[in-house]
């Protein structure tokens, strides 16, 4: 098993020390390289996913990733941006099914911004396309027109690039409470009215799973509404972006939420939803649980170690109803703990 670790930037290279810690206390075989991907590698060496960097992502079974970017590299062209290096590895890797679970722990019902009776025993998974889309469109730019400046982004998705998405969430769907939602704007976008259609088109194939459509819009809203509606979520990368960070609060913090990104095989890059937290970065104060759950998806994922997964997956319910946590879940009345310490106490619940 070839891990390769990418801390990247702010609190990356802290919540990344934890889930590595938890790994190694598995007493798996698993080698471990580390790349440099992101601001730091843009400070090395001018390029966030260098030539090094490209060369061990290749060559890994799995990529667990910390967070890059901050406001440091925010005026860098977009090649030079921290964020390039990530979007590089989702597209060189061809990474196109980001899976985001969203799960309310029942300690934590009364950390989510929601009423505890609106959230209690929430599971989501939001299935988003991750290598399409407006994030990857071409053409895009900032130039001069009739004397002013022009900013434009390119929407495109081509039927296949829906199809196989698609049948990775009905499949998905499948495996769970068997409902599938669609999301997409085809009130507006023809990008979302082709969307539709390949759905459709699908849903034969699936007679076992339920597919409904949902605007966009109206999904942002029924997200804080009712959120136990939904089963799977299946989106694009830009509204799987955006509803991804907003399921995150339904569980009370982004800090506890990991992700897959996954290609045809079992190859994957594993990290948590959130991004660098400069706020908080290089202070201790950081969740280190999105990132040891994302570590427990890949032994799921990449590496089929179900048992193991699991055994992460209850050492964090362990710590949770021992009372520990980090500040972004913190109530009164329970112990407060910094990143290193919610590491010592999943590693002394698994
Ligand atoms: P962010 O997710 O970094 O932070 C949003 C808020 O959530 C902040 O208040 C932060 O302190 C808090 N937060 C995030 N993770 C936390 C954790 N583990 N524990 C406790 N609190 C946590 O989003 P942002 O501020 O919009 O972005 C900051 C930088 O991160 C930007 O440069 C952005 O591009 C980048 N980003 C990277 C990734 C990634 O690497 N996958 C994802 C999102 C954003
Ligand atoms: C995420 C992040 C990334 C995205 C950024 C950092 C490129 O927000 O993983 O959710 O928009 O996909
Ligand atoms: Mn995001």
């Amino acid at each position: 098993m070839k891990i390769c670790i990418a801390p990247g930037d702010g609190i990356g290279p802290e919540i990344m020390a934890e889930a590595v810690r938890v790994l190694k206390a598995l007493d798996l075989k698993m080698e471990f390289e580390e790349a440099q991907v992101g601001g730091c590698a843009v400070d090395a060496t001018g390029d966030p996913l260098p030539e090094a960097s490209q060369k061990l992502v290749r060559e890994a079974d799995a990529i667990l990733l910390g967070a890059v970017g901050g406001p440091k590299w925010d005026a860098n062209p977009r090649e030079q941006r921290p964020e390039r290096g990530l979007l590089r590895i989702r597209k060189d890797l061809n990474l196109f099914a980001n899976f985001r679970p969203a799960i309310l722990y029942a300690e934590l019902a009364n950390a989510s911004s929601l009423k505890p009776d609106i959230v209690s025993g929430l599971d989501i998974l939001i299935v988003r396309e991750l290598t399409g889309d407006i994030y990857f469109g071409q053409p895009r730019a900032i130039e001069i027109r009739d004397g002013e400046r022009f900013g434009f982004n390119t929407m495109h998705y081509s039927e296949s690039e829906i199809r196989r998405i698609g049948r990775v969430a009905f499949e998905a769907a499948r495996k769970r409470n068997k409902r599938l939602c669609s999301v997409d704007k085809m009130n507006v976008l023809e990008t979302s009215q082709l969307w539709r259609e390949v759905m459709i088109e699908l849903e034969p194939e699936y007679p076992d799973v339920e597919l409904s459509h949902m605007l966009v819009d109206n999904a942002a809203m029924q997200l804080v509404r009712n959120p136990r509606q939904f089963d799977v979520i299946v989106t694009g990368n830009m509204f799987g972006d955006i509803l991804s960070d907003e399921a995150a609060m339904l569980t009370g913090s982004i800090g506890m939420l990991p992700s897959a990104s996954l290609d045809e095989n079992s190859k994957g890059m594993y990290e948590p939803s959130h991004g660098s937290a400069p706020d908080i970065a290089g202070k201790g104060l950081a969740n280190p649980l999105a990132t040891i759950l994302s570590a427990a998806m890949m032994l799921r994922y990449t590496f089929s170690l179900d048992e193991h997964a699991q055994r992460i997956e209850n050492a964090v319910q362990k710590v949770l109803a021992e009372g520990y946590r980090t500040g972004d879940i913190y109530e009164p009345g329970l112990k407060r703990v910094g990143t290193t310490q919610m590491g010592d106490a999943v590693l002394a619940a698994l």
